[in-house]
């Protein structure tokens, strides 16, 4: 049997990876994997979790299960930081996943269940995993125009021109903030016109939030999704704790699928709960409870805040210098857009080849499509990749 397998592709996030562990360079620079990175380069334990870990040892009386949509406190807390008081809480069907990719994977899937000839429409670029997860399940899917390859900013025209082709019942995958791979966001006034579009068409939007909190601020950060979930029908939101909580292996995720007023809800829950118990049973709770912890308690969320306003400014902070060292260096300020984009990402516009060299010229990682890591940098690196790029003739 296991002799018939075929080679999978690789995943290109993962292989970078491994070509930089490999890579024997003292000076190398990692910016590849979207992982946050201090100053020292080490993705620490955030104060809050290290806190809430240590109360939970004291207090925690059992390991037994959880129920198979995970603990309702969890849902309840993530419900509140993501979409504050918009929706009506008994039209939300929400289960805790293993990680914001357990979300996107049970979402599709939902989809698949409920509407099998949906196509679901993503960004070009998006995510890679999402086209492949997609694919995996054998589900429809096409693309809308999003990223301006010249401007390095959202086209918005050609964003609307393309979901012109989107169908009633089709699902459009949209990022909340931070948007991976480019760094490039919607502003609200743009949000306003998609959410008018897929409403006027019957579409479902679906959003993928895995950096609430890396961009303009928690609050800042969720104003789209929370626009959108005021008001369409039904909307799916897969969100991860990873990035914002700093616990990428705890794999924590929710999915939320908020149901119309008619009260489809409980069928919702039923079958997100069936899901749940078809892949993985019952999931992961060690991540979801410290989460639940830091949201419950007044002390340990104000220091999460803090902490995670400090990583944000960190980022900001090397954008800036990242595109006043580039303004310099290129006597231009075409790479100004580093500036404004927001969260971990940002597109720069190379080619293939440019990144190809910068890797073995300069030991710079970043994927093959010019996205890097800003929070892989810290201020001794930035000028060094200012000149890599500047010298590869981007
Ligand atoms: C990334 O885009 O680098 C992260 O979301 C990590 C991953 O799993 O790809």
């Amino acid at each position: 049997m296991l002799t018939n397998l075929t080679p999978q592709p690789a995943d290109k996030i993962l292989q970078l990876m491994q070509a930089y562990r490999e890579d024997p360079r003292t000076d190398k620079v990692d910016l590849g994997v979207g992982v946050y990175r201090n100053a020292e380069g080490v993705t620490p334990v955030m104060r809050a979790i290290k806190a809430a870990e240590k109360k939970l040892w004291e207090v925690e009386s059992t390991k037994a299960y959880t129920g198979l949509a995970g603990d309702p406190a969890y849902a309840a807390a993530l419900r509140k930081l993501i979409l504050g008081d918009t929706v009506d809480a008994g039209r939300i069907a929400a289960v805790a996943t293993p990680g914001g990719t357990g979300a996107i994977r049970q979402a599709f899937e939902l989809i698949r269940m409920a509407s099998p000839e949906a196509t679901v429409w993503l960004s070009a670029p998006t995510w890679p995993n999402h086209p492949s997860i997609l694919k995996y399940l054998g589900m429809r899917m096409a693309e809308y125009s999003y990223f301006d390859d010249a401007t390095r900013d959202v086209d918005f025209g050609a964003m609307m021109d393309s979901l012109g082709g989107v169908r009633k019942g089709d699902v459009v995958l949209l990022h909340g903030c931070c948007h991976n791979p480019t760094g490039a966001n919607l502003t609200l006034e743009q949000w306003q016109a998609v959410a008018d579009h897929l409403k006027a068409v019957g579409a479902i939007p679906m959003i993928d939030i895995a950096y609430q909190g890396f961009g303009d601020g928690l609050e800042a950060d969720a104003a789209g999704t929370r626009l959108i979930a005021k008001q369409l029908p039904e909307v799916l939101i897969a969100a991860s704790c990873s990035k914002n909580f700093g616990i990428y292996r705890e794999r924590t995720g929710i999915l939320m699928a908020i149901a119309p007023e008619t009260g489809a809800q409980p069928l919702t829950q039923g079958t997100l709960a069936y899901l749940n118990r078809q892949n993985f049973s019952f999931p992961p709770d060690h991540g979801a409870r410290l989460v639940t912890m830091i949201l419950e308690d007044d002390a340990l969320r104000a220091d999460w805040m803090a902490e995670l306003e400090e990583v944000r400014n960190g980022m900001l902070a090397l954008r800036q210098q990242l595109a006043d060292e580039l303004r310099q260096r290129s006597n231009s300020d075409r790479f100004d857009f580093i500036a404004n984009h927001r969260g971990m990402f940002s597109r720069l516009g190379a080619t293939p080849e440019q990144v190809e060299t910068m890797r073995k010229e300069n030991g710079i990682y970043m994927v093959g499509d010019s996205r890097i890591n800003i929070a892989g940098l810290n201020s001794e690196t930035v000028p060094l990749l200012a000149q890599a790029i500047v010298d590869a003739g981007v």
